[in-house]
């Protein structure tokens, strides 16, 4: 059985996001989406929010799950038989951080990371941004699945 996870804190989950979670999962026999829980106390979604709009937005997808996790990427690997992290990316900035993520882990535990291109169409897009556009008024339907559009309208109606 081959388990991948892709990671990342998903404060919301965009397109970019869904379709390299999507390119993981025609690759592994099981993929789990692994969403951050503790990283920062700058969100604009819950913790339970992000993972309740990815388990909606991962929904087409048989083989992927979805999961919070506190703690070292490695250990939420070693303890769920996971043997490599699938990471996207979108440009040569993101190629550093990404590098030493990955050297790291594999230092620390073995771990593989695999890098995905980014599709083209989703190269300038992050959440920040996302959050950002939405919180101007700008259109992002293009850019989130149907379901975080929902929920960025109505948080950014309470705010
Ligand atoms: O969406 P992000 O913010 O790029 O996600 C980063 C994430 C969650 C993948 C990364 O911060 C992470 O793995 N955090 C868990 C703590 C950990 O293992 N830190 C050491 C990384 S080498």
């Amino acid at each position: 059985m081959r388990r991948a996870v892709c990671p990342g804190s998903f404060d919301p989950v965009t397109n970019g996001h869904i379709d390299i979670v999507q390119r993981a999962s025609a690759l592994f026999d099981e993929v789990v989406v692994a969403v951050g829980v503790n990283q920062s106390k700058n969100r604009l979604f819950t913790a339970e929010e992000r993972i309740d709009m990815l388990r909606e937005a991962c929904a087409p997808f048989d083989n992927v799950s979805v999961a919070g996790f506190t703690g070292l990427l490695t250990d939420f690997c070693a303890e769920n038989g996971i043997q490599a992290i699938v990471k996207g990316l979108r440009a040569v900035s993101d190629f550093d951080y990404e590098l030493q993520m990955a050297q790291m882990n594999n230092g620390l535990s073995g771990v593989e990371t695999l890098f995905v291109p980014t599709n083209p169409t989703y190269s300038f897009l992050s959440s920040s941004l996302v959050k950002e556009v939405a919180a101007w008024g700008g259109d992002v339907s293009h850019l989130v699945p149907p379901v975080v559009l929902e929920a960025l309208a109505e948080r950014l109606k309470e705010d």
